[in-house]
């Protein structure tokens, strides 16, 4: 059996006469000219649900047949949009619910119609399980639809569906249920566009089909749900750690007794003299070749000051907030930057991590396996032997940024990334020297090398630094 139900929150409206609105938060469908019939039938969904039966017999009873087309319409409208749920129970109870979509999409996300009996149909492979409190649950990132595995026959029939099967072939004997129980639970999953039709190979045609066929698994359920729209939840500055737990501070205390005091270039010589934007803009190239002579420390100092120093701070009520010269979504300057010194001036080579506040280098530590480990991955992603004279490590403080957003937290992070990239080459190529972002690293090398823990502090980003092989006009 297969009831269908209107959502927790979710209310029938009466408009005016004969005209109803299904209404949930911040979204309504609207019912014209509805009949005796349909209303029923819509405040049925309402309430307890009811199965499409139940609902074509009470509309037949109110209205005659002439209306019944209507309301088959309306429920293929409401279940593809994502307005109903359904439940597949037993005659124990409930099987397995699929849960309305939070926001339902006029476009269609869902499907409607039976799986076909004789085609082999398989999970499709951007379905994922998961414990959610107490219930497994099934999800689907090209959806975002959500079935809650209620009683272990359902897992197991999930499980079977991990190969393909025709529906007359699954083996729901196996699995304990009768053959509608199976039939049942596999119109839901196949609502949800978790259960796909299967290649006479095994693959999911899911994988073939363009332009789906392109995405992998991980970056698709990233990109759903760390986008607006298919995915319950909040989603922003929530503040969602607000209490207990108390932001982490705008800076790091000193990481080591070492320091090592930068220059600071003067600014107001730098407005007057640099070159200008456009030709910044216009002579910004990534760089791998580096000269024979290292990058001084005057120009490291000068780069780290003109990128990523602390300009000033403010008190505000979640704290201190940092200004500095890159932007960082919320003011967040939730990264760090850490130096694997290759060669740079006088500076003993090894890594150091960069105060911005007071624009100094603490030692960290001499060249240790795990910091060489770094500067070989760069030179690898560089397309170059040696490394860089300076490979600079962006590490991401997570707490400071998941204390206050929601479901956009990392990729939040991997935005502050790019502008914080875009900052270190204009300046870079305004002192004439060579920059080069990379495109991936490793942060169980980084949490090596640093000893900081993966999940609070760790490595999200690469920025290769050296002095070029032909001197270029430059200021700083
Ligand atoms: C996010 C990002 C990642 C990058 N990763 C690498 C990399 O791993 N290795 C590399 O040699 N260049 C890398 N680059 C540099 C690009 O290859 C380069 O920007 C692109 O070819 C355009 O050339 P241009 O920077 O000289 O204009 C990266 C650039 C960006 C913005």
């Amino acid at each position: 059996m297969l009831k269908l139900f209107l959502g927790p929150g979710v209310s029938v409206v009466e408009l005016a006469e004969q005209q109803l609105a299904i209404r949930g938060a911040g979204w309504q469908f609207v019912l014209r000219q509805a009949s005796r019939g349909l209303g029923h039938a819509v405040r049925a969904l309402a309430g307890a649900g009811a199965t499409r039966e139940e609902l074509a017999d009470q509309l037949l009873e109110h209205d005659g047949p002439a209306e019944l087309a209507r309301l088959y319409y309306h429920l293929d409208e409401w279940r593809s949009s994502g307005v109903l749920g359904a439940v597949a129970a037993s005659s124990t109870g409930a099987l397995a619910t699929l849960a309305p979509l939070p926001v339902p999409n006029p476009s269609g996300p869902l499907q409607t119609g039976e799986p076909a009996p004789d085609i082999p149909y398989i999970l499709s492979p951007f379905a994922y399980l998961r414990r959610v409190d107490d219930e497994l649950m099934v999800e689907s990132s090209t959806t975002g639809a959500r079935i809650l595995l209620h009683d272990p026959r359902a897992r197991l029939l999930c499980m079977a569906l991990v190969s393909a099967h025709t529906r007359e072939a699954l083996p729901h004997a196996a699995c304990g249920l009768s053959r509608d129980e199976a039939d049942d639970l596999c119109a839901v999953l196949h609502q949800a566009r978790m259960l796909v039709p299967a290649r006479p190979t095994g693959q999911p045609q899911d994988e073939h089909e363009e332009p789906l066929a392109r995405w992998q698994f991980h970056d698709l359920l990233f990109h759903t749900r760390s986008r607006m729209g298919r995915h319950a939840g909040g989603y922003g500055g929530t503040f969602r750690g607000a209490a207990p737990v108390q932001p982490a501070p705008a800076l790091k205390a000193p990481m080591s007794s070492t320091a090592v005091d930068l220059y600071r270039p003067e600014l107001e010589r730098l407005c007057a003299e640099d070159i200008s934007f456009t030709r910044v803009l216009e002579d910004r190239r990534s760089r791998r070749e580096y000269g024979t002579t290292p990058l001084t420390e005057q120009e490291l100092g000068a780069f780290l000051y003109r990128v990523a120093r602390e300009r000033a701070t403010a008190a505000g009520e979640n704290g201190v907030s940092s200004d500095r010269p890159y932007p960082s979504g919320g003011a967040s300057y939730e990264l760090e930057l850490y130096l694997s010194v290759a060669s740079c001036g006088q500076l003993a080579a090894g890594l150091y991590h960069y105060h911005a506040g007071e624009h100094r280098l603490y030692y960290l530590s001499p060249m240790t396996p795990d910091v060489r480990a770094l500067l070989e991955d760069a030179a690898r992603a560089l397309g170059r032997h040696e490394p860089p004279h300076v490979l600079i490590t962006l590490a991401a403080r997570f707490p400071r940024v998941f204390w206050k957003y929601e479901s956009m937290g990392y990729a939040l992070i991997l935005q502050n990334v790019g502008a914080l990239y875009q900052t270190m080459y204009l300046v870079a190529t305004a002192m004439g020297l060579a920059p080069c972002a990379l495109g991936g690293g490793n942060p169980d090398t980084f949490a090596r090398a640093s000893g900081l823990g993966r999940f609070t502090e760790t490595s999200v980003g690469e920025f290769a630094l050296g002095s070029p092989p032909h001197p270029r006009p430059a200021s700083g």
